[in-house]
């Protein structure tokens, strides 16, 4: 049998962080008169710093200076950086540590996908770090979700090959980016606005042990 990896992405999946990020853009959007709804912060989920505002600069229709532009993402990160400032291991999402525990039991490969430059930070904060044997994060990418380059790293660094790769996303841009990547996509989140994920599950606590030994198990090309 083939040994798997499964990578996680962070904000949305293993912590509830994404709703740290959608207040952070919320505020900034709002304070340069640009309005943000949850329907385009869906759009942000899993984009990298950069591109999420240029995003929302692009939907207000606003133009800035670079100066500028680096002053407000500097400013989103300072207030997102507040509010994960408390976090700790109650935060992070249920089933989570059940389904990381019973991975590396069965010695398959974990490891961490995320797009964010915070995501260490976060880790030590919630005690998780020394459950993934590779992290890779927006320190470590160059091109943003749905680019698959984050979820390749860490296939690479794992020594799995691509289509041995199970991926857990929350975000529509991650989903795409293990697709493209010809990895198995799990979507955490509401099957309507995920629906391009091969499976689509509310949260871990709906993933039985079974689902991941017929993952574990299954041969794909
Ligand atoms: C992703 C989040 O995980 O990381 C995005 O879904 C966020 O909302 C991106 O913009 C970059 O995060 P950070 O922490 O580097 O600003
Ligand atoms: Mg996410």
């Amino acid at each position: 049998m083939t040994k798997k990896a499964f990578i996680f992405d962070l904000d949305g999946v293993i912590v509830d962080t994404a709703k740290y990020h959608f207040l952070a853009w919320q505020n900034l959007a709002n304070s340069l008169g640009i309005s943000f709804s949850s329907a385009q912060n869906e759009q942000l989920k899993g984009v990298s710093r950069i591109r999420s505002l240029e995003k929302i600069l692009e939907w207000g229709n606003k133009t800035i200076s670079k100066e500028e532009f680096t002053t407000l993402m500097a400013k989103k990160n300072e207030e997102y950086l507040n509010y994960i400032d408390t976090m700790d291991v109650s935060e992070i999402l249920p089933d989570v540590p059940r389904i990381l525990d019973f991975l590396l039991t069965k010695e398959q490969g974990v490891a961490l996908g995320s797009a964010s430059k915070n995501a260490r930070i976060i880790l030590d904060k919630v005690q998780l770090k020394d459950k993934f044997h590779a992290i890779v994060d927006g320190t470590n990418v160059s091109k943003a979700k749905p680019d698959p380059e984050v979820f390749l790293i860490g296939a690479e660094e794992l020594k799995i090959q691509p289509k041995d790769c199970i991926v857990f996303e929350d975000s529509v841009a991650g989903i795409q980016a293990a697709n493209i990547a010809n990895m198995v996509s799990i979507g955490i989140g509401d099957p309507k606005i995920l629906h391009e994920a091969d499976y689509v599950f509310k949260d871990f606590t709906e993933i039985k042990e079974e689902f991941i030994n017929q993952l574990v198990t299954t041969e794909r090309n």
